[in-house]
Order: C-alpha cells, then sequence, then structure tokens
C-alpha cells in the first residue's frame, strides 16, 4: 500500500539514496537529517509498505514556497506518483500559508515540466547556466494560486 507522511530525521539515509541516483550533485544524509527539523522546510515521504520510494519538499518563506527537491526511485517513476505527491506538497504548503510556489526546473527534464504544467504552475523565466554539473539552463517556473488549489483538492474528495 501506498502511503505519504511527513520527513523525520531517521529517513535521511534512504531518502538521500534516493537523491543520489536521481541527481548529478545530491544532498547528503546530514542534509536531510537537517531539513528534517528545519522549521522552514516542508518535507512529504512517499512509502510503499514499509520502504521509502520517494521524497519531495519545499523552503517556506511568508507567503512563497521554493521546492528544493522532489524525486523517486526510478523504478517508481511514470505511475502517477509524482503527481500524487506535488499534489500533497503544494497542499502542504498551502496549509501552512504559502500562495505561491516556485520551482527551477532542467529544460531537459521531460517528465518534471509536463508533470507541473499539468498541476497549473506557468514557466516565467530563464535561470541562465543555473545547473552547475552541465551549465544548462533552468526554467523558473511559478504558480501563484495555491490555496485554490488546495482547496480544489478538498472538494475533490469530499
Ligand atoms: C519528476 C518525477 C518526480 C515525476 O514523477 P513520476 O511519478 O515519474 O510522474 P507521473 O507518473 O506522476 O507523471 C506526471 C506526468 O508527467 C508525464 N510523464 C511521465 N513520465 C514521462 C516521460 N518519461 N516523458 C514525458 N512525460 C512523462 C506523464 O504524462 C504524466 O502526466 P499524465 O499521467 O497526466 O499523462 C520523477 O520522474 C523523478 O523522480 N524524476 C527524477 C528526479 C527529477 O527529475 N526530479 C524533478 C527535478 S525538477
Amino acid at each position: 500500500m501506498i502511503r505519504y507522511r511527513a520527513l523525520v530525521p531517521e529517513d535521511a539515509e534512504a531518502v538521500a539514496r534516493i537523491e543520489a541516483e536521481s541527481f548529478p550533485t545530491p544532498w547528503s544524509r546530514e542534509d536531510f537529517w537537517r531539513e528534517a527539523s528545519n522549521d522552514f522546510a516542508c518535507y512529504i515521504v512517499v512509502l510503499d509498505e514499509a520502504d521509502i520510494i520517494g521524497f519531495g519538499g519545499c523552503w517556506i518563506s511568508f507567503e512563497e514556497a521554493q521546492v528544493t527537491n522532489i524525486a523517486l526511485t526510478a523504478v517508481q517513476r511514470g505511475r502517477g506518483l509524482g503527481k500524487a505527491l506535488m499534489t500533497r506538497l503544494m497542499c502542504a504548503a498551502a496549509a501552512r500559508g504559502a500562495a505561491r510556489m516556485t520551482l527551477e526546473v532542467r529544460p531537459s527534464n521531460a517528465s518534471a515540466r509536463r508533470l507541473y504544467e499539468e498541476l497549473g504552475f506557468a514557466p516565467i523565466g530563464v535561470r541562465k547556466k543555473y545547473y552547475q554539473d552541465n551549465d544548462e539552463d533552468a526554467i523558473l517556473m511559478w504558480h501563484t494560486r495555491l490555496k485554490e488549489f488546495a482547496d480544489e483538492q478538498t472538494d475533490a474528495r469530499d
């Protein structure tokens, strides 16, 4: 059974492993350990039974949430779990007072771009040579109606 819950420090090792298989310049276990007790951070993990198979997180400052990272283990991708996880992260950020959410994505990351667009994010600019591993630009995306989005999810469950 698939479940979602908030990140706790003990998850740091499993989450760092997924991070390492997903990104060229990954955050460490210590980074996630710290994030689990960062009052400004909001992280959600996805579990299949007892195994952590994905995670996503953001930093919340006043009314703005900035997505830091979201990833699933390679074998779990493309089954809709990323969309479900991102939806939960958006709702959690809205519940903590965020009205807007921002993120950066590689132009070459077709699945992530498609996912964000489907959830209502719009591209608003480019950060030149943002990614240090290959100097790839980043597309900057914003969602400006986070509370309305979260309300619609509640409506959909009723
Ligand atoms: C990005 C990521 C979290 C998305 O999660 P996912 O579970 O694979 O995505 P979903 O199955 O929920 O799919 C979301 C949408 O993307 C599209 N999509 C999925 N895989 C795709 C692919 N390989 N190519 C193009 N579009 C794709 C789907 O069409 C889907 O929309 P639909 O189901 O309405 O058709 C996941 O692929 C991942 O961990 N990638 C590696 C880490 C990463 O790139 N993180 C994002 C950094 S910005």
